[in-house]
């Protein structure tokens, strides 16, 4: 028990770096959660205009994921791998810096598969990109991601990976819950647009 709950809080710590709200105070942009969604992520810093401060936000929000896989892999091996990658999710949707209040996942999620196996990492990524480039929505791409990762794992024969991946994405969902609402509604801004 103290070593699954050590690999859990690890990786929680690392995962809880607020890196949207770090960066746009950074850039000197003010706080990112008074803006567009108000969430912490990639999509809604790239609504201040600034597509560096947003690149970067997303490769570090999905690295703080790979990061704590990999590290916890090398170290103790798969199991703590997944455990180090729940707790850095989990850190990203509640961080203790900011009170719990943190972000919707999907960077994070995305840094984890990549690290887990990278034929799925990509699979994910490809499933975001081509979701986005053809509905031009953030949330919508995230979410299909989010449900066919774990088609993508069993595909790659990653089966053990599959249960992790469904409560996941299932967390991935359920922090989007606004966004489906808009999306339904049709409202839902554009990527780069909108709030
Ligand atoms: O990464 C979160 C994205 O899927 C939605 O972000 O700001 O449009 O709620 P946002």
């Amino acid at each position: 028990w103290p070593w699954l709950l050590g690999m859990l809080v690890s990786g929680y710590l690392i995962g809880s770096i607020p890196f949207g709200v770090l960066i746009t105070r950074a850039f000197g942009m003010g706080d990112v959660r008074k803006i567009g969604s108000g969430n912490i992520g990639a999509t809604n810093v790239l609504r201040t205009g600034n597509k560096a401060a947003a690149a970067l936000t997303l490769l570090l929000d999905g690295g703080k994921g790979a990061v704590a896989v990999l590290i916890a892999t090398s170290l103790y091996g798969g199991l703590a791998g997944q455990l180090a990658g729940l707790g850095a999710f989990l850190g990203h949707l509640f961080p203790v810096w900011l009170g719990f209040k943190g972000g919707k996942g999907v960077a994070t999620f995305l840094g984890l598969m990549l690290a887990f196996s990278w034929p799925v990492g990509l699979a994910a990524c490809g499933t975001w990109l081509a979701t986005a480039v053809v509905m031009r929505i953030s949330s919508l791409s995230a979410l299909m991601a989010a449900a066919l990762t774990p088609v993508w794992l069993w595909v790659f024969g990653q089966e053990p990976l599959i249960w992790l991946s469904i409560l996941l994405g299932a967390l991935v969902w359920i922090r989007h819950g606004a966004n489906i609402r808009r999306i339904l509604a049709g409202t839902e801004p554009k990527i780069g647009k909108g709030k």
